[in-house]
């Protein structure tokens, strides 16, 4: 696809960041002490054990200090290409559109005020209407939207792809193909800086 003069915004998900060296949720190395991320990432989790779910973000944290933005999202924002991303590492910089929040920061417990927990958006919370409009606008006024890296299965973030004039999905799986969107099997590496015109 010949995107040269093309208004474009990228929707990212775990797998943009996997080559950087970030576990992706839902493929190997997903899982912490045998639990997936959605017994995790929620309220019911840290009412019932904040010091295991503190833990598991602690772990998480350690992994991502080591890791250092990838060719993939150095080509984006050298390109200027917006980012509307679900991942909380930071690795985007700081004008990413960060729909489920960042692990860096923290914020008191909204149930105790006892814990300080990451501010991050948990399963079962609602996403900060103002980052939401923020990723609608984004989405609904690029040429083509560039979605990298994500399972599609997390809602609001999956449904945005619906709101793009049109899309281009990349994702070294056949399964996260979206009907009616364009599609590239790859990695993010291997064929975002391509497709943007600079070296891999
Ligand atoms: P997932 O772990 O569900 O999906 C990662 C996607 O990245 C899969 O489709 C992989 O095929 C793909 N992938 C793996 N390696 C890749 C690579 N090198 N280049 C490109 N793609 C690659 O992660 P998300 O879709 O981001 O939510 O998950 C969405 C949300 O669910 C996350 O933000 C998080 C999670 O649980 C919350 O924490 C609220």
């Amino acid at each position: 696809m010949d995107l040269s003069g093309k208004r474009l915004v990228a929707l990212t998900g775990a797998g943009i960041s996997a080559e950087s060296g970030v576990p992706t949720f839902r493929g190997p190395g997903g899982l912490w002490r045998g639990r997936r991320p959605e017994d995790l990432a929620t309220p019911e989790a840290f009412a019932r054990d904040p010091r295991l779910v503190l833990d598991w973000y602690e772990w998480r944290r350690g992994l991502i200090a080591k890791c250092r933005p990838n060719a993939a999202q150095e080509a984006l924002s050298k390109r200027g290409v917006a980012v509307v991303t679900q991942n909380v590492d930071g690795l985007h910089g700081p004008d990413a559109i960060e729909l489920h929040g960042n692990i860096w920061r923290t914020k008191p417990c909204g149930c105790c005020g006892r814990y300080q927990r990451p501010d991050v958006v948990w399963f079962g919370e609602s996403l900060d209407p103002a980052v939401l409009r923020r990723a609608t606008e984004a989405v609904g006024s690029c040429d083509v939207l560039l979605v990298i890296g994500t399972s599609g299965v997390v809602q609001p973030a999956a449904g945005l792809v619906r709101l793009a004039r049109r899309a281009l999905v990349i994702n070294p799986d056949p399964a996260a193909a979206v009907p009616g969107c364009d599609f590239i099997r790859g990695t993010a590496c291997g064929v975002v800086p391509r497709l943007l015109g600079l070296p891999g």
